[in-house]
């Protein structure tokens, strides 16, 4: 059975509460393994222009519901703030969404951390004020399906008018779906309340809608704050969406660095990450990688920290182990549950080598558009960002930052727990830079069509009954 056919087999009807067939695909559903795919930026110059070729877009984008058919690509579609008022979504309605959502991502820099070689002053072009207002982002299984999604959604921007194309950026991954750094990536993801997936052993309970659907209860018991009116808000979600150069070659020679052997080297690496390039976690697999293992969709993910509790398995600071505790103890407590986020990250660029040194980041570029969805997720990432990414208090490690994402302004240390002493490892530097991003949001399929016949101008309209 395919990866897809599998991720298909989980679904149960009956165990359906949330409005499907409004809720875009791309929220509620997985991308396949090995995927291919496409960001398309757009810019909106006149609002009647860029509604028109909403609606037309709109046409092409699959809810939830449909996507249980027989679909081998699938578009999403997402409007930042700056483009919701390009588009004239009235000034009532701008006022409702969040202050974060509403002032960009480059304006939050500080609460962000983006600061140094990540700040937005050294971001791409097309990321910052006048930059990307509505992205049209494509998966498929292959190119000839995205070739296909490609012609039949981008086909309306050859007569557009008043809408630019920034730019398309391609990506994709074989069936190893490693990230730029070899690692099987977006394996852990929460499951949806209602969303009709049957969750996969070793997945706690399902986390609330709310925490991704927007109208629905979240985990503290009530939706998180939605954007008004009613149908331009519910069902709706918020994106986050970073690019990042990854530099692959300095991360190889950190590893060299530090470790005598190939062996040393890559479980160092397992340390950092919390799973082996296969995708095994290091809980259920701390000596060596198990491919077999980390290829498992049934066991990859069965695992929790409490059984890790001094870190020997799998390190506090790893990644995947900051990123989500699981059931570890914190020393600063919070509900990881108001964290959890549904990533849809995709690669680019070439594949991995062992080979590579810091001297090729600079001719090769690699990378990761790390896009995640949340109802929450200007508040999550910021969140992240401060507290679990960029210092280590609450895993008692002072200003130790996460070994993957850390901004780096000078070398950094990463903790591995042993016995009879810890192990520090210095010389951690930035292996991701941040090359740009966006608060954007992802609309219902009804609120897509509201915005393309600009609906609220109907409300006002008078009234043609004479009755
Ligand atoms: C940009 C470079 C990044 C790389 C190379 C990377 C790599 C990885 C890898 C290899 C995993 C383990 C496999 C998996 O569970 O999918 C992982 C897990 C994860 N990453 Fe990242 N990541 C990156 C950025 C981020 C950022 C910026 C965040 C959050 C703001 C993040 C959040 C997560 C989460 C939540 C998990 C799953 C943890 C779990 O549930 O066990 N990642 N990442």
């Amino acid at each position: 059975m395919g990866y897809l056919d599998q991720l298909r087999s989980r679904f149960r009807r009956e165990h359906v509460s949330l409005d499907l067939d409004q809720i875009q695909a791309l929220i509620l559903r997985a991308r396949p393994e090995p995927y291919v795919g496409l960001h398309a930026m757009l810019r909106v110059d006149e609002a009647a222009g860029g509604r028109d070729v909403i609606a037309r877009i709109a046409q092409h984008v699959p809810s939830a519901q449909d996507w249980a058919q027989d679909r081998d690509a699938w578009v999403g579609v997402a409007i930042s703030h700056a483009g919701l008022r390009a588009l004239a979504v009235p000034e009532e309605s701008l006022a409702t969404f969040p202050l974060p959502f509403q002032q960009g991502m480059a304006a939050r820099a500080e609460q962000l951390r983006d600061v140094g070689e990540n700040a937005p002053e050294t971001w791409e072009e097309v990321f910052g004020d006048d930059g990307c207002h509505v992205a049209v982002t494509i998966y498929a299984v292959g190119q000839p399906e995205l070739r296909a999604a490609r012609e039949q959604a981008l086909a309306t921007l050859d007569d557009a008018v008043g809408v630019t194309l920034l730019g398309v950026h391609e990506f994709g991954v074989d069936e190893e779906a490693a990230n730029p750094f070899g690692y099987r990536d977006s394996i852990a993801q929460p499951t949806v309340a209602g969303s009709g997936v049957v969750p996969v052993p070793g997945q706690e309970r399902a986390i609330a809608a709310g925490e991704f659907v927007l109208g629905e209860d979240s985990e503290t018991g009530a939706p998180v704050a939605m954007p008004s009116p009613d149908i331009l808000g519910r069902n709706g979600s918020f994106v986050v969406v970073r690019k990042y150069q990854s530099r692959v070659g300095a991360w190889n020679d950190f590893l060299r660095d530090s470790g005598s052997t190939v062996d040393e080297q890559d479980l160092l690496g397992a340390k950092m990450v919390g799973r082996w390039r296969s995708g095994a976690p290091l809980v259920l697999a701390p000596e060596a990688d198990d491919p077999a293992l980390g290829a498992d969709p049934e066991r990859n993910d069965d695992f929790g920290y409490a059984d890790d509790a001094h870190g020997l398995a799998c390190p506090y600071s790893a990644h995947s182990r900051r990123m989500n505790p699981r059931d570890g103890e914190l020393t600063i407590l919070t509900d990881v549950n108001l964290h959890r986020i549904i990533r849809r990250s995709s690669t680019f660029g070439p594949a991995w080598r062992r080979d590579l040194t810091a001297a090729d980041d600079a001719a090769e570029d690699r990378g990761i558009f790390f896009i995640f969805i949340s109802a929450r997720a200007y508040d999550t990432i910021e969140f992240l960002q401060q507290e679990w990414i960029n210092r280590g208090n609450f895993i008692d490690l002072g200003d130790e930052r996460d070994p993957v994402v850390g901004v780096h302004e000078a070398p950094g240390n990463f903790t591995i727990p042993d016995e009879p002493v810890r192990r520090r490892v210095s010389g951690v530097s930035t292996f991701n830079r941040l090359r740009g991003g966006e608060y954007m949001f992802m609309p219902s399929l009804p609120a897509l069509e509201w915005i393309g016949r600009a609906g609220w101008l109907e409300q006002h309209a008078p009234s043609t009954s004479t009755a």
